[in-house]
Parts: structure tokens; C-alpha cells; sequence
């Protein structure tokens, strides 16, 4: 059965002033997959995930999610796709000032008229999904930890429907042990809700742990798309180089 596309992107090339940051990317990612997006800090990664859900229009090229080009969506039409994708920033970037809960269910408290009380209950069962539990809901994120952060602020991207996840750097500043049950949650996570996922890493024993399939971003080119295997086995030099330092880390640790 031939794979089915959900976000497709054609030409991007995106600049600020005289900088080029995204240089002529073209990506399919098909549904269901974990698509791991990797490369040295400022090769573009963040830019091209933002590309992927709107929030920065191309200069040149366009971005198609479930076959709808984002460069020609007016804002309610790009709210109704966004509804579909959610997005774990960098940061976790949690509001400080609502509990737990409150933020899993920001969607619902902004946007419908449901009892404070059955939102709340949806928070916790969608809490749930991310291995944690009501004990937690009426917390504040400064009383978590940081694998707790992302575990609620991946919570929140799959408030809504669902349907593609993007996460920017999940695992970074988690120690090693808590950086390993993210990556196994983004796997239970598909295979729970069958959503597409697609992780911006510069771990690259994420990167070998989690993806079906790999691309490899330098300088803004998109120099290398493959499966794991494909992508140790690369005779890329850059893609070798990136290769060689992550795996030292691995010996290290
Ligand atoms: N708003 C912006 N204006 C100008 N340059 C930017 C902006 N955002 C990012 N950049 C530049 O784009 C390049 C890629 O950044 P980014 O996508 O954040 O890299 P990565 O996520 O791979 O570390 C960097 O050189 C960065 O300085
Ligand atoms: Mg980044």
C-alpha cells in the first residue's frame, strides 16, 4: 500500500534580510511515521518545524499539510488545520500562572463552554496518556520537575485532536535516564494514537532510537533523508562527522 503524505514540503527557502536560513528543502512525511530531524545547533532545524505549522511563512516555496497549502490558508482555515498538530516547544513553554491541568486543558477553557469541572477531568485522563496522574493536575509547573515539564507540555499538543505531533529538542537538558522515557514516549504515543511525529534532536541516540526515518539539516540544506541504517551507513562527510561525535557521546555514557 503505497504511504499516504500528510505534510509535504516543496522548495522552502526562507530568509531574513540578506540570511538564508532554509535553502531549497523538499520533504514528504508520511502518516504515522516518526520523522527525526537532525543536524548542529543554528543548521535550521527550529525554523523548518515552524515552517511546518504556519507560524512563519516561507519566503519561496510552499508547505502542504493534509494536502493544504499553509502559504494560502487565511487565519481561521490555519487554526482549524493547527487544531490537528500539536507542538512541544523547545521550553516546554508551560504558563506559570495555571495549574497542570489548566494548561492541558487550555484549548478547551479558551475555546468551549464546558464546566471547569469536565475540562479538568479530560486534563487528567489525557494526564493519563503521559504517564501521570491526578496527583499532579492542581500543581504549578515551577513545583516540577524537568522531565515532569515535558511530559506535560507533550500532554497539551495532544489535547486537541492530535493528528501530528511536532516536538522541538523534547529531551534537551534532561538528564539521560529521563531523556529515555521521553523517547519512549513519543513512541507509545504513536502507537496509542497513530499520530505522525515529527522530532527535532541534536541527541543522536534519540535519533537512532525513536525514527523510522531520518533527515539531516546542515547549514539550511536538508543533505540526507534515510532510515537509521541508511543514515549510519552514510558516506556523506557532514553526515558522518555529526554521526561520529554523537556516537562518542554514547561510548561516553
Ligand atoms: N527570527 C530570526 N531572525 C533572523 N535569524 C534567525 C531568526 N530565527 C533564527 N534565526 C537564525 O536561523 C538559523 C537557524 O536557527 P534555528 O532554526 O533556530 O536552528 P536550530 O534549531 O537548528 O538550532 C540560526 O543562524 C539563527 O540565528
Ligand atoms: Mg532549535
Amino acid at each position: 500500500m503505497p504511504k499516504k503524505v500528510v505534510i509535504e514540503v516543496k522548495n522552502l527557502w526562507k530568509r531574513f534580510g540578506d540570511r538564508v536560513i532554509l535553502k531549497g528543502i523538499n520533504l514528504e512525511i508520511y502518516e504515522g511515521e516518526i520523522f527525526v530531524i537532525i543536524g548542529g545547533s543554528g543548521s535550521g532545524k527550529s525554523s523548518l518545524l515552524k515552517h511546518l505549522i504556519g507560524l512563519w511563512k516561507p519566503s519561496e516555496g510552499c508547505v502542504c499539510v493534509f494536502g493544504k497549502d499553509l502559504t494560502k490558508l487565511d487565519d481561521k482555515e490555519l487554526d482549524r488545520i493547527r487544531l490537528k498538530m500539536g507542538y512541544v516547544f523547545q521550553e516546554g513553554a508551560l504558563f506559570d500562572f495555571l495549574t497542570v491541568w489548566e494548561n492541558v486543558g487550555f484549548y478547551y477553557l479558551e475555546h468551549t463552554k464546558l464546566p471547569k469541572k469536565v475540562i479538568r477531568q479530560k486534563a487528567i485522563e489525557i494526564l493519563k496518556k503521559v504517564n501521570l496522574d491526578e496527583t499532579v493536575a492542581d500543581l504549578y509547573p515551577s513545583q516540577l520537575s524537568g522531565g515532569m515539564k515535558k511530559r506535560v507540555s507533550t500532554a497539551r499538543a495532544i489535547a486537541g485532536e492530535g493528528k501530528i505531533i511536532l516536538y522541538d529538542e523534547p529531551t534537551s537538558g534532561l538528564d539521560p535516564i529521563t531523556s529515555r522515557t521521553i523517547d519512549e514516549l513519543i513512541v507509545s504515543l504513536r502507537d496509542k494514537l497513530g499520530s505522525t511525529s515529527v522530532v527535532v534532536t541534536h541527541d543522536m541516540i534519540s535519533a537512532l532510537k525513536i525514527a523510522d526515518r531520518i533527515g539531516f539539516i546542515y547549514k539550511g540544506k536538508l543533505l540526507e533523508v534515510g532510515t537509521p541504517q541508511e543514515i549510519l551507513n552514510s558516506s556523506n562527510p557532514f553526515v558522518r562527522e555529526f554521526i561520529e561525535k554523537g556516537l562518542m557521546v554514547i561510548e561516553k555514557s
